[in-house]
Formats: C-alpha cells, sequence, structure tokens
C-alpha cells in the first residue's frame, strides 16, 4: 500500500485546498485533519478553544495523529500547529512524505483576510500580523524540520498541488524495492 502524503505548514498556506487537489487527483482519500476534529467534536475549532481550552485541542490532534498514521494512501492535511509537537511529527513522518508548506507574512495575512473572520482563533487577537510573524519565528525550527518544503507565496493552487504530486512520485520510486 502506499505511503501517505501529509501536509502541513502555517495557517493559510494553502493545506486544505492542496490536499483536496492532490486527494482528487490521485484517487485517494483525504483526511482533512481540522475538518475531522470539527466533525467528531460536533462544533468549530474556535468553539473548541473558547469552550475547552488551546490544550483540549491539542490533544484531539494528537490523538487523531496517533490514530490517522497508522493507515495508508491518504492524504492528510494538519492544522498548522499540528506537527510543531515532535511526536506527532515523528508519526507522521514515519507514514509518509510530510511536506510543509509556507508562504510570506504579508500574503498569509492577505490570504487570511479573504477568508471568513473567526475561524482561526490564535490569530483573534489585537495585531494579527504581529502575531503571524510571532508564531512563524517560533515555530521555524519544526517546520524546517520537515523533509520537503513548498513556498505557495506565488503559486496557483493548481501549481502547488502538481509540486506536491511530483514530491510524492519522486518519493515513491526511488524507494521502491529494485528487482533483479
Ligand atoms: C492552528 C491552525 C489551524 C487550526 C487551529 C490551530 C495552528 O489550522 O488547526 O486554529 O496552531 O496553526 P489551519 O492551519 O488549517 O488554519
Amino acid at each position: 500500500m502506499a505511503h501517505n502524503i501529509i501536509l502541513t505548514g502555517f495557517m493559510a498556506t494553502g493545506k486544505s485546498a492542496v490536499g483536496q487537489l492532490v486527494a482528487e487527483r490521485l484517487g485517494r482519500e483525504l483526511v482533512d485533519m481540522d475538518a475531522l476534529i470539527e466533525l467528531q467534536a460536533g462544533k468549530t475549532i474556535a468553539r473548541i478553544f473558547s469552550e475547552e481550552g488551546e490544550a483540549a485541542f491539542r490533544q484531539r490532534e494528537a490523538a487523531l495523529c496517533a490514530e490517522q498514521s497508522q493507515r495508508q494512501g491518504l492524504v492528510i492535511s494538519t492544522g498548522g500547529g499540528a506537527l510543531v509537537n515532535p511526536d506527532n511529527r515523528a508519526v507522521m513522518m514515519q507514514s509518509g512524505v510530510v511536506v510543509c508548506l509556507s508562504a510570506h507574512a504579508d500574503e498569509i495575512l492577505r490570504r487570511l483576510r479573504s477568508m471568513p473572520p473567526g475561524e482561526r482563533p490564535l490569530l483573534d487577537v489585537p495585531d494579527p500580523r504581529a502575531e503571524i510573524e510571532r508564531l512563524l519565528q517560533s515555530r521555524r525550527a519544526a517546520y524546517s524540520a520537515m523533509d520537503w518544503q513548498v513556498d505557495t507565496t506565488e503559486l496557483t493552487i493548481d501549481q502547488a498541488a502538481e509540486r506536491v504530486i511530483e514530491i510524492a512520485s519522486e518519493q515513491t520510486s526511488s524507494t521502491l524495492p529494485v528487482h533483479h
């Protein structure tokens, strides 16, 4: 069975949209972790944060990483903070190809402004720009630990998806057993 293709990276770098397209093109099942957490909890991420706190959300996230990394042949879009946790990172890196999407802070802010407000509790602060910079800085080491990086600042969703497919297929063909 095929290894998983896992997308990580900061908020608004394209994980969900790119994941959806990659899954469609490769005929794979998509697991969008945030959507699954909302489904299981019966409430939005914003409500989980406000009613249960961030720690409870992180626990749900860790449980899902442990569970989904045991499956195969998936495209998994993680939430932007999921693989900052080293345990989550380790299980996901063992289960397949982890691609980290990135974008410049200005572009992240621009994309977030065009999305419905109130969906990203971490940026529901007086100065989201400063918070983006602060979070990017504190997560820099975690994100750069991923084997593959795709900067989506100048890419369309389609182009980013093609790049991810390219990485995943190179990765798979180079690890296929050689038959004599
Ligand atoms: C988070 C990113 C969000 C969501 C939650 C926390 C983060 O997902 O999981 O709001 O810590 O970066 P997206 O990256 O899909 O916005």
